[in-house]
């Protein structure tokens, strides 16, 4: 095999690609279910990071010799397979983070300091994970921009509703908003958002950490300005995110970090910044991370994000099939267009024991708040739930054993 996958989905050709599924854990079989968090490597990408750093790594941007010059197109190749990926008109458009949270923080710092005005909205919502949410209260507090929350349903849908209302006053500069929950599995519909922030005057930030993992994003047809996801969870190494954003825009922000290879020329006291996506990656990037990252799209695109869309369709259904009936189950949320993603409470079973009993079944959840513990509250879960999420190499049976899970720990609590 040349480091792809055969198609069509091919879930036995795709599990044998993760080394950790064929390995014993705990003295049973892994029955992972915690992408949602980060999900799992194929030999592809790791074998593409162990021959970068074997035979191809060099510091990018900085040499004049042969293998520097190699490491920079490939780095640069990835920009340009991030940019594919995502259907960003230019590389230029492309910011390489460490992560979604450092993503978002960019906007907060660069253009929620930078553009927007003391006085202008940062409009978030009752769903978002705290990568999403705690920016925005630190450039409140420092900057004084208002933070607007706009309501969920019960059902765990963004109120379109409440969102016009918080935008009539057309003082909103940016509406920041998940692409696809990462408790609920709510995918919102983004273009939409898009569409009502700009008729607005603002600006709209799409947080796809979950989204870009399960469907294809096309942010051109979102319209989105700006859009984070990571590498972690799409199947690549842990160190490098994205930040897609126009670079007509980057060019009116000003820099987040200053150092090196973000600037065209330095004197002792004043400088001049580099042109995008440069201007915002401030000494040496995450070159292996990079690399990673560039083999876990070539990995997925092989595949096709279209079949990796139906088959987490067809498990999304067979868990709705499944999990609602065990008595004591709770499901929070409940809308129409949901990832593979499930956060669950049994009974009154405290999440830590829960997924403490899953883990002697080998079976690996996210236990707690997920980092979005006001959505918790405005679901009445404070406590915590439990949280399954599936990735590509996840299958039907996986979601049976966790049912058949479920019922034996209740037994095991009462
Ligand atoms: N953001 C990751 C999650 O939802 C860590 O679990």
């Amino acid at each position: 095999m040349d480091g792809l996958s055969p198609a069509p989905f091919d879930i036995a050709a795709i599990r044998a690609d993760f080394p950790i599924l064929a390995s014993e854990y705990r003295g049973k079989k892994l029955v992972f279910l915690d992408s949602g968090a980060s999900a799992q490597k194929p030999r592809q990408v790791i074998q593409a990071m162990v021959t970068c750093m074997e035979s191809a790594y060099a510091n990018v941007h900085r040499g004049a010799y042969h293998l520097s010059e190699q490491a920079t197109a490939d780095y640069e190749a990835a920009r340009a397979a991030v940019a594919r990926f995502i259907n960003a008109p230019s590389e230029a458009d492309i910011i390489f983070t460490a992560n979604s949270t450092m993503a978002m923080n960019l906007v907060a710092h660069s253009f929620g300091r930078g553009m927007l005005k003391p006085g202008q909205a940062v409009i978030a919502s009752e769903m978002e994970h705290h990568a999403n949410l705690v920016p925005w209260q630190m450039l409140r507090d420092a900057h004084g921009t208002e933070l607007r929350i706009c309501r969920i349903t019960d059902a765990g849908e963004l109120d379109l509703g409440h969102l016009a209302e918080l935008l009539a006053d057309g003082r909103a500069g940016l509406v920041a908003i998940t692409h696809m929950s990462n408790v609920l599995g709510t995918v919102t519909p983004a273009a939409q958002i898009a569409r009502m922030a700009h008729e607005a005057g603002a600006k709209v930030l799409l947080d796809g950490s979950q989204a870009a993992v399960h469907r294809r994003v096309d942010v051109q047809a979102i319209d989105a300005d700006f859009y984070a996801f990571t590498g972690h969870k799409l199947y690549g190494p842990t160190g490098i995110g994205v930040l897609y954003a126009k670079a007509d825009l980057q060019r009116l922000m000003p820099p987040f970090l200053g150092g090196g290879d973000m600037i065209a020329s330095v004197g002792l006291h004043h400088s001049i910044w580099a042109e995008p996506p440069a201007k915002f990656e401030a000494g040496t990037p995450a070159i292996i991370e990079a690399i990673g990252l560039h083999a876990a799209i070539r990995y997925v695109e092989a595949i096709g994000m279209a079949a990796i869309e139906a088959h987490e369709r067809a498990l999304v259904d067979h868990a709705m099939a499944v999990l609602p009936g065990i008595e004591g189950l709770r499901i929070l949320g409940a809308a129409q267009d949901r990832g593979g993603v499930f956060a669950f409470a049994l009974d009154n079973a405290h999440s830590h024991d829960l997924s403490t009993l899953l883990d002697r079944a080998g079976i690996a959840v996210r236990a707690g708040r997920h980092c979005a513990e006001p959505l918790h509250e405005r679901l009445g879960a404070e406590s915590g739930t439990c949280r399954a999420s599936f990735g590509l190499y996840t299958t039907s049976a996986e979601i049976d054993y966790l049912a058949e899970a479920l019922v034996s720990a209740r037994r095991f609590f009462a």
